[in-house]
């Protein structure tokens, strides 16, 4: 079978049009999304609604599930599979998010521009959301191409980057929102990583810029002068014309490659409307280990 791809932005971002997902996918299928993954980087999938099992099993053929699905760990109760990170605004009784709720505050971080799972041991590769319910207004999400953004750094800053490595940790995104409570258990569990800002992509050969709003500074810099050049690649890479908004309806399941893009949400009246969303997450099992000369920052 030859399937249909629809690049839906003029860098990236395929629509997979009649691919129905709750269908056994054969393997010279799975190999064509694979190749327009590799090429586009995001894929739209659309309905029916997957089962939980449905969905986490297509995507552990793309490699294994990362095996935990919470941050936040003290004693909540889970709304959906374990095999699966739930990204709703609900809590297990499926009732909204309190406005002071904890879990609405760290969800609340996936408004700023990231990858996913930067700040664990093993990254993440793909991730593959899937709408149960959405929100009549807002909720979109969106993604910009790492690879374009890099392709259009000037030579200089592309040589200026090409070793540097940052320090990430789930923290420092929550804390730009003002959100430091978590106990000390939480923050034993998820330890600082390092990553370098450049990495070629693996299916495609092209380089990319690697970054998230977990970076917080680069070894081997003075604080400030890592921070603001972290924060000139983010805005680099997030100008309009590398990125892409999905707007979302029920059913549709969206991949990303975490090794080339960044993503984030857009908000809504999430104190009114339901958004359902689940995520199944595929481990970057390849990342390789980065050592750095200069542990110290200057
Ligand atoms: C995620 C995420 C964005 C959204 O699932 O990793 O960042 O729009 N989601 O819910
Ligand atoms: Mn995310």
């Amino acid at each position: 079978m030859t399937i249909k791809i629809n690049q839906l932005h003029p860098c990236f971002v395929a629509e997979f049009a009649d691919v129905d997902l709750s269908k056994p996918i054969d393997d010279a299928t799975f190999k064509e999304i694979v190749e327009g993954m590799d090429r586009h980087a995001v894929g739209v999938f659309h309905g029916p609604t997957l089962t939980e099992e449905q969905h986490a099993d297509y995507a552990e053929r793309f490699g294994p599930l990362d095996p935990n699905n919470g941050i936040l760990s003290t004693g909540l109760k889970r709304r959906i599979s374990p095999r699966l990170a739930d990204i709703a605004n609900l809590d297990h009784e499926n009732e909204k998010f309190a406005k002071d709720s904890r879990r609405r505050m760290f969800n609340l971080g996936n408004q700023l521009w990231h990858t996913d799972s930067t700040f664990k041991k093993i990254p993440a590769m793909y991730s593959l959301l899937h709408a149960h319910s959405v929100a009549p207004e807002g909720g979109e999400t969106q993604f910009c191409d790492m690879r374009a953004a890099y392709d259009a750094l000037s030579q200089k800053m592309k040589d200026r980057i090409e070793n540097l490595v940052a320090e990430h940790s789930i923290f420092t995104s929550r804390m730009k929102l003002g959100f430091t409570e978590f106990s000390e258990e939480e923050r034993a569990l998820h330890p600082p990583t390092r990553r370098g800002l450049v990495r070629v992509h693996p299916g495609s050969g092209r380089k990319g810029l690697y970054l998230a709003s977990h970076a917080s500074h680069i070894y081997g810099m003075p604080v400030a002068d890592g921070k603001m050049l972290l924060m000139d690649l983010m805005e680099h890479a997030t100008q309009r014309e590398f990125v892409h908004t999905h707007h979302w309806k029920v059913g549709d399941l969206v991949i990303w490659d975490n090794r080339c893009t960044m993503h984030r949400a857009r908000p809504f009246d999430d104190l009114a409307f339901k958004r359902d969303m689940r995520r199944a997450t595929v481990q970057d099992l390849n990342y390789p280990e980065i050592t750095v000369a200069d542990e110290k920052v200057a």
